[in-house]
């Protein structure tokens, strides 16, 4: 099998999740799997600008590069955080553009901001045009929300994106429904479809997609590496987090091989 060269910083990515990619947990990731890139859990704005910012970011050398995922949709508000996160040694933020909670549907921010793209591009023109141009400004994305659905609006809600200075996606790769699904729910029950992500590699070539949902052992992520830049590991890196030494280690058994 043919694993897509050139590596990207992204090819390997542990999920941002509440509750969960704490300081200690991803301490922990990074000492199992040191090439995995690590994401925080998502942390708004404001809790970075008022709250205790060391609490909220601080995180043991290991685990750099390291990524803040943010959730807000105040275009002012993120360049603030993402300025502070970058003073604490952050080199990328990632937007968050997939959460389908209700306390992310109130601040209008998450997955709301797929049905928002004008204020979503604001946010990230800002980011992109005012941070220093070697912190990445990355995106996680369903495939649609709610009736939104068509690979015609992702592809053009993709490519506005693009045009506003992204390179980097992250695709959890199935819609969220904002009615009626718990956000765990909102994990499980509508179908995931890898094919949209493949399209959108193919759509968009120089871009690089990063896919997200289900992946659960090295068959299933050696054959997404054949036909898209990344895999991003949730719930998977969670439940068996030793497994990540065995897949890291087989994933970039290559580069360990020509360091030697
Ligand atoms: C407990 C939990 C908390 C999560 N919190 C976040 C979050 O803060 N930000 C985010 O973008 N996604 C969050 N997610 C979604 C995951 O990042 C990921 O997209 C989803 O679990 C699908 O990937 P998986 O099938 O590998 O778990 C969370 C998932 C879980 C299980």
């Amino acid at each position: 099998m043919n694993i897509i060269p050139p590596a990207t910083p992204w090819r390997f990515c542990l999920a941002p999740m509440m509750r969960r990619t704490d300081t200690h947990f991803r301490h922990l990731i990074a000492l199992l799997a040191p090439n995995m890139r690590l994401y925080t859990e998502m942390l708004t704005p404001n809790a970075i600008i008022f709250g205790d910012r060391h609490k909220l970011l601080d995180f043991s050398l290991i685990q750099s590069p390291i990524a803040l995922q943010l959730g807000g949709s105040d275009p002012k508000a993120l360049l603030e955080s993402a300025y502070i996160a970058i003073d604490c040694g952050y080199t990328e933020i990632n937007l968050n553009c997939g959460c389908p909670s209700n306390r992310v549907q109130s601040g209008e921010f998450g997955a709301s901001l797929m049905k928002n793209p004008e204020t979503l591009n604001k946010c990230v023109r800002l980011l992109t045009s005012k941070l220093p141009k070697n912190i990445a400004v990355t995106i996680k994305t369903r495939l649609g929300v709610d009736d939104i659905y068509s690979y015609d609006y992702l592809n053009n809600f993709i490519k506005r994106l693009i045009d506003n200075g992204v390179n980097t996606f992250h695709i959890h790769a199935r819609k969220a429904l904002l009615k009626g699904l718990s956000p765990k729910e909102n994990r499980e029950i509508p179908p995931l479809n890898y094919d949209w992500v493949h399209r959108l590699k193919d759509d968009f070539p120089t871009t690089i997609f990063v896919l997200n949902g289900g992946l659960k052992n090295l068959d299933q992520i050696k054959t997404q590496l054949t036909r898209i830049d990344g895999v991003m590991l949730g719930r998977h890196a969670y439940a068996d987090p030793y497994s990540l030494m065995e897949f890291d280690s087989q994933l970039f058994a290559s580069e360990l091989k020509a360091a030697v």
